[in-house]
């Protein structure tokens, strides 16, 4: 008898398709990232990045408290310093952006999970995510700034951190100073298989952390190995990462696959501003059509392996499916 399989018995309606949907998508797992800066009454917007824009802290509360409202949880803290030196001082400072804007939207939404992004590119005036010696990034004198900045973020309300920066031993150097400063229970969430990536570009303008000179690739990782992002994250979970990151996402879909097969910890998706930008770029010129590919990215994201989406679309995404 022919045929005996008609898979498209299944495709037939919408409920139907719903009902056996393999993967689904839930505001509960989206991680939204945010700009904050100095001043008052501040939305300014990021000329490669339409509807996302810098805020200072007093617009940003009801932004967020908007975002919450409509399911999303979590969100990431990018801070634009007042100023920028050599050593990335207002990373650190009990006063920095990110630590100002913590207490605060700590004291608006107290159930929020507020997540600290660590580095210190936004910071220092060459715009690397570490210290220099000559024109190299000094791995062993960045820790210590690390460390001290995760303990000001955990001071500041940080629900966790997340080191972004890419230096060999930060977590192990990470998790030692939150212990001795008593913030033994505040989770790590690292950058661990973080590419060299050009898809980075316009979060270049969100962030005001454009190198002066050179580029990246001497800490973050080449888009050519997939291997060696296991051997990141096998490493960072060992060093004591409660949760792991796969950056950018859907360019990385294989390097997401094989780590959620590998390890038993969360694993986070970064979808970056360049695949934010791409397609907002091509919905202007009405050649995509947003919600369709937007949540077409957003699945194919989960169901290569994302527990955690962190997406410049969080809102969106989650009217979009709350209806
Ligand atoms: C900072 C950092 C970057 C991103 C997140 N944290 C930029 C970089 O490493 O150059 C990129 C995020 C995005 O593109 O959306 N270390």
């Amino acid at each position: 008898m022919f045929p005996r399989e008609r898979p498209r018995r299944l495709r037939a309606t919408d409920s139907l398709r719903t009902l056996v949907a393999e993967t689904r998508l839930s505001a509960a797992q989206f991680i939204y990232p945010v700009f904050v800066k100095h001043g008052q009454n501040r939305q300014d917007p990021i000329r490669s990045m339409p509807g996302i824009f810098q805020w200072s802290v007093d617009t940003l509360i009801p932004h967020l408290s908007e975002v919450y409202s409509a399911g999303v949880r979590a969100f990431l803290f990018f801070g634009i310093p007042a100023q920028k030196d050599a050593l990335g001082h207002e990373a650190y400072a009990a006063d920095g952006i990110v630590q100002r804007a913590l207490q605060q939207v700590r004291e608006a939404l107290p159930d929020a999970i507020l997540i600290a992004d660590l580095c210190l590119c936004e910071y220092t005036d060459h715009g690397h995510c570490g210290v220099l010696r000559g024109e190299r990034v000094n791995n062993d004198a960045t820790l210590d700034l690390l460390a001290k900045t995760a303990v000001a973020q955990a001071r500041a309300g940080a629900s966790m951190v997340a080191p972004s920066d890419m230096m060999d031993g930060r977590v192990q150097a990470i998790r030692r100073a939150l212990d001795a400063a008593g913030f033994e229970e505040t989770p790590i969430m690292s950058y661990a298989a973080k590419y060299a990536s050009g898809f980075y570009g316009p979060f270049r303008d969100a962030a005001e952390n454009t190198p002066t000179f050179g580029d990246r690739r001497a800490y973050q990782m080449d888009p050519a190995n997939a291997r060696e992002a296991l051997k990141e994250v096998l490493l960072d979970i060992d060093e004591g990462a409660d949760l792991v990151i796969v950056k950018p996402a859907l360019p990385y879909l294989d390097v997401l696959h094989e780590v959620r097969e590998e390890v038993l910890v969360p694993v986070a998706a970064y979808q970056v501003s360049g695949e934010y930008a791409m397609i907002e770029a091509a919905v202007q010129q009405g050649w995509l059509e947003r919600e369709r590919v937007v949540m077409e990215t957003l699945i194919a994201i989960k169901r290569a392996g994302a527990d955690l989406i962190i997406t410049y679309w969080a809102l969106q995404a989650s009217r979009w499916l709350n209806g």
